[in-house]
């Protein structure tokens, strides 16, 4: 009996032990996005709360390449239907030219209705209701995966838990306002620009960026529309759910994958932003497999690590293409470890060249002895290459890809060719110059420097401040007032306009009583002109 007590109280306490550390805690997080990238970096940051002891689940629509052992994932899959036309619209998508955010925005809300609609079915799902329907689930925080679809945040009053948001992108105006971040258009780029060191914004940098500030604010109401109408479609029928405006000013934090102070825009930011930029890539790097660790640790001139995504291969790289890649890279002095799904028929054996169907990307470019990464310009082996300070040759083809590619070159880290168009000359001097050419090695190395130095890693800051928002039950008390203000007040129009209106006052009246004097005065002098 005594014992038993004893057991219960020893219990109790462990209990509490773990309430007040928020250890343990059970963890939501709704990534029903459709774009791989940003279900990368969404569950990158799952997995941090996973491997710290949290009890996390996943909503999500695509089948995670990230994941963990204890991530509890509910996949509420596309059909084989649904899958070809998503296919259709990713490659009708990469057809366009993706050069003005913009215009790239207006078109997604033509194509992307269907993704939409897909990612509010998924939280139809039986499954997924039954988070909330089941009240023997308890969560102590939601995580928001971000794609253009707020009303998922009434998920968070359904749980009543605290709410984070994971943007895969830096600060904008997409996101600004659900925690009263400062826009400051006249100094802070819009996405896709950036600004020369130790300049302001010119006249015409200006003028265009309070465009693109108009256009995104109309994106936005479309937006809001969608989201409005899909947030009533999934909880119009509780009374006791708040309307969506409201809920939109219930967000305890944003995760941004972005890391300012290294990669820029400079710009004040509130206390609600946490940059959680290269959550995805590891803080430190795994051993690698014995085959890959000996071929590099006997490269004495270096190596090279040569990987295409797995999208490229087949389709786009003709067997000439691949020959005279092969014939490049077997009479360099260097090492190669080339990706090649088909082992049974690589492009040609050579001593210096080791194939890999599987390769450990992310811990191959941790390793001293890479010096370049040939690339297909994805945005995540780019992400990773900057991490690790390695220069760059990239191959890209289609999608974002190119554009990926003349950042990439623009920052000084590398240098780009296309695939499709690939000579063995050009190939050669290109891997050549950024081998021999140290600036692009230096450059690099003196961003990942930048890009590493933080008080905290990506995946120390997800892990803090989730913890955070756990013990203090959310972070309304560092929210921004900006969030409750409207646009007139935020801006101080309205005081504005009563300073005109008094100045105009002012005149008036200043004038009709110099008019008044003037009058008397004049009668005065007629008066004294007739005696
Ligand atoms: C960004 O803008 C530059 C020109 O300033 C353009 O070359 C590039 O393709 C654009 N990238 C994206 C992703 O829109
Ligand atoms: C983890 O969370 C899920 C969803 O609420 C729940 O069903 C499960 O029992 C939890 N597991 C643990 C070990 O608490
Ligand atoms: C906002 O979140 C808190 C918990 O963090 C919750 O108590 C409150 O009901 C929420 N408000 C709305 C409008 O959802
Ligand atoms: C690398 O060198 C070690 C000796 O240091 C040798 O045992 C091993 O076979 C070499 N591996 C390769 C792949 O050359």
């Amino acid at each position: 009996m005594v014992q038993n007590v004893g057991r219960i109280f020893l219990l109790a306490a462990v209990a509490v032990a773990f309430i007040g550390d928020s250890q343990g805690a059970n963890i939501l997080g709704l990534f029903p996005s459709l774009s791989p990238s940003h279900l990368i970096i969404q569950m990158s940051a799952a997995k941090a709360l996973a491997e710290q002891g949290h009890n996390v689940t996943v909503v999500t629509v695509l089948k995670p390449a990230v994941t963990h052992k204890d991530i509890n994932v509910i996949q509420v899959p596309l059909t084989k239907e649904e899958a070809a036309s998503m296919s259709a619209i990713i490659e009708k998508m990469s057809k366009n030219d993706n050069k003005n955010m913009l215009t790239t925005m207006f078109r997604m809300i033509g194509q992307m209705g269907f993704m939409f609609d897909k990612m509010a079915d998924a939280l139809k799902d039986p499954r997924v209701r039954g988070l909330y329907e089941n009240k023997d689930n308890k969560f102590e925080l939601v995580l928001s995966g971000f794609f253009m679809n707020e009303y998922q945040m009434g998920f968070a009053k359904k749980v009543n838990a605290p709410l984070i948001v994971v943007a895969t992108m830096p600060p904008n105006l997409l996101l600004n306002f659900l925690i009263g971040n400062p826009e400051e258009i006249a100094y802070v780029p819009s996405i896709n620009d950036s600004l020369e060191r130790g300049q302001g914004m010119s006249f015409k940098q200006r003028i265009s960026g309070f465009i693109m500030s108009l256009g995104f604010r109309v994106f936005g109401k479309v937006l809001e529309y969608r989201n409005k109408n899909s947030y009533k479609e999934l909880f119009g029928d509780d009374p006791n759910m708040p309307e969506y405006s409201e809920m939109m000013k219930n967000v305890s934090l944003v995760f941004f994958a972005s890391h300012a102070i290294s990669e820029g825009p400079i710009r004040p930011n509130v206390p609600g932003v946490i940059e959680i930029g290269g959550i995805q890539v590891k803080d430190t790097p795994a051993p690698l497999p014995k085959n890959m660790a000996e071929f590099l640790g006997n490269a004495t001139d270096g190596a090279i690590l040569l990987s295409l995504g797995s999208n490229v291969q087949g389709s786009h790289l003709s067997p000439d293409t691949v020959q005279k890649m092969f014939n490049v890279l077997s009479k360099l002095k260097q090492r190669v470890i080339w990706k090649w799904e088909d082992l049974d028929k690589t492009p040609g054996k050579s001593d210096n060249i080791l194939y890999s169907k599987w390769l450990p990307q992310d811990d191959i470019l941790a390793h001293p002895k890479i010096k370049l990464f040939i690339n297909h310009a994805g945005k995540g082996g780019i992400t990773e290459a900057q991490y690790h300070g390695k220069p760059m040759l990239s191959l890209p083809v289609f999608g974002d890809q190119p554009a990926n590619a003349d950042a990439m070159v623009k920052k000084g880290f590398g240098l780009t060719q296309s695939l499709l168009t690939l000579e063995e000359q050009p190939f050669r001097e290109g891997i050549e110059e950024v081998l021999s050419n140290t600036k692009y090695a230096q450059t690099v190395s003196t961003f990942s420097k930048l890009y590493r130095d933080r008080p905290l890693t990506a995946r120390e800051s997800v892990i803090y401040w989730s913890e955070y928002v756990i013990r203090h039950h959310g972070a309304a008390h560092l929210q921004s007032p900006l969030v409750h203000m409207s646009f007139v007040a935020a801006n101080n129009l309205d005081v504005f306009a009563l300073l005109a209106i008094i100045l105009v006052v002012f005149l008036l009246l200043t004038k009709a009583v110099i008019k008044f004097i003037i009058r008397k005065l004049s009668s005065k002098t007629k008066k004294v002109k007739k005696q």
